[in-house]
């Protein structure tokens, strides 16, 4: 029997703050060898609810984009590692596969992820995160440390056995 995808949260995020909260919120439910997809576009916010969901595990090191660096893994005072991950770079699954990734022992969280992580796990959490007010376009323009609140709709969809039942 194959699990269908269940949405555990549709919300509206209205804030920076908030976003980081949330992070929190899915961190309270994460376990070792979980899977958590973020999509978006750019600065939709997958790095600052990253953030929140590693202050809430005690994540050790400094959770920003990985841009460069793909993958980094911190560990954690709840116990297993946080491994973030940024696949924008990524032309195929493969090169994910290539990371070599203790999956089983640690919590991933793959920014761009979305095709990125099939066959990889049998359950995953998606998030994705879209600017509630419609526009799909980023202001890149200014500085990053002063973007001004703006709300964000949040759609979590759990897929796989890992998931059945278990609510946010
Ligand atoms: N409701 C909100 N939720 C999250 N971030 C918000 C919100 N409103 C404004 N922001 C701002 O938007 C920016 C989100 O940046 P962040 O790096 O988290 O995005 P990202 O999705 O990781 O982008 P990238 O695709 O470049 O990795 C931050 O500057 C944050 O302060
Ligand atoms: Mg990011």
């Amino acid at each position: 029997m194959t699990d269908p995808a269940h949405v555990l949260l549709d919300t509206t995020v209205h804030s920076t703050e908030a976003m980081g909260e949330l992070g929190a919120r899915l961190a309270a439910v994460l376990r070792a060898g979980d899977l958590v997809v973020l999509t978006g576009p750019l600065g939709a916010g997958k790095t600052t609810l990253t953030r929140g969901l590693g202050a809430a595990l005690g994540a050790r090191g400094q959770v920003s984009s990985p841009t460069f660096v793909l993958a980094r893994t911190h560990p954690t005072t709840a116990g297993p590692d946080l491994v973030h991950v940024d696949a924008y770079r990524l032309s195929d699954p493969v090169e994910l596969d290539d990371l070599d990734l203790d999956w089983d022992a640690a919590i991933v969280v793959v920014e761009w992820g979305r095709g990125m992580v099939d066959g990889i796990s049998d359950s995953v959490l998606d998030v994705e995160i879209t600017r509630a007010t419609g526009a799909d376009d980023v202001r890149v323009d200014h500085d990053p440390d002063d973007v001004p609140d703006e709300p964000r709709r949040v759609l979590v969809t759990a897929t796989g056995p890992r998931w059945a039942g278990v609510a946010l």
